[in-house]
């Protein structure tokens, strides 16, 4: 997921640093970008120098440090809240733009995420879905203690990266898992 949203971030004209704690991931990442973007450049959609501006705005990050001047962090780690939680509360003391933070979950509970954080107000959610650079919705997902400047932001930057947001509240499985499973369900 780290990976693809790297992707459609480039693709919109952000610069991008990747950070994994495995730290061959983000090479690994990088360079399955870059091939999947020269083999569109090969089938002829995708030109030749948006390509290469692609691949030029991707770097990896060898610490979580040299994400300090970002203006947004989105954290795609595991689906476990005392992961993200655990990643959020070290990050709050590395940032100096006083980014926004969404979490990209599909389940976990933004407002449970943000506890405890001294600025839970930065911290929303994004809920993509597979395969992310086809399916062009995104849910924007405000915790109870969420900014409304902070969904803003991310409702622009979501458009930005060509998707369609729409605004969720925390509540389990948020709109569109929700709605599936409620239409999922056997008639008796
Ligand atoms: N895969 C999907 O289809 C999908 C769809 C919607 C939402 N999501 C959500 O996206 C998130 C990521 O899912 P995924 O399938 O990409 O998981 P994944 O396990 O494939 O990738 C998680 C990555 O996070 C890294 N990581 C773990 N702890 C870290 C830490 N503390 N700091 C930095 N990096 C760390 C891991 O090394 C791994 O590379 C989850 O919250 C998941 O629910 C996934």
């Amino acid at each position: 997921m780290g990976q693809v949203i790297a992707q459609i971030a480039a693709q919109a004209g952000s610069l991008v640093r990747l950070f994994d704690v495995h730290a061959d991931a983000t090479g690994k990442a990088g360079n399955a970008l870059a091939a999947q973007w020269d083999k569109l450049v090969d089938k002829g959609r995708l030109d030749r120098l948006l390509a290469v501006g692609h691949k030029a705005r991707l770097r990896p990050a060898a610490t979580l440090e040299d994400l300090a001047d970002c203006a947004l962090v989105i954290e795609a780690v595991v689906e476990r809240l005392d992961v993200k939680k655990s990643l959020f509360f070290h990050w709050r003391v590395l940032f100096r733009r006083k980014p926004c933070w969404p979490a990209i979950t599909s389940s976990l509970s933004i407002t449970a995420i943000g506890a405890g954080l001294k600025h839970p107000g930065r911290v929303a959610g994004y809920h993509f879905f597979n395969p992310v650079p086809l399916m062009k919705v995104v849910e924007v997902i405000a915790g109870l203690k969420t900014d409304a400047t902070t969904c803003i932001g991310l409702t622009e930057y979501a458009r930005q990266m060509g998707h369609t947001p729409v605004q969720a509240m925390d509540t389990p499985s948020f709109i569109v898992n929700h709605a599936g499973r409620a239409a999922a369900a056997p008639s008796v």
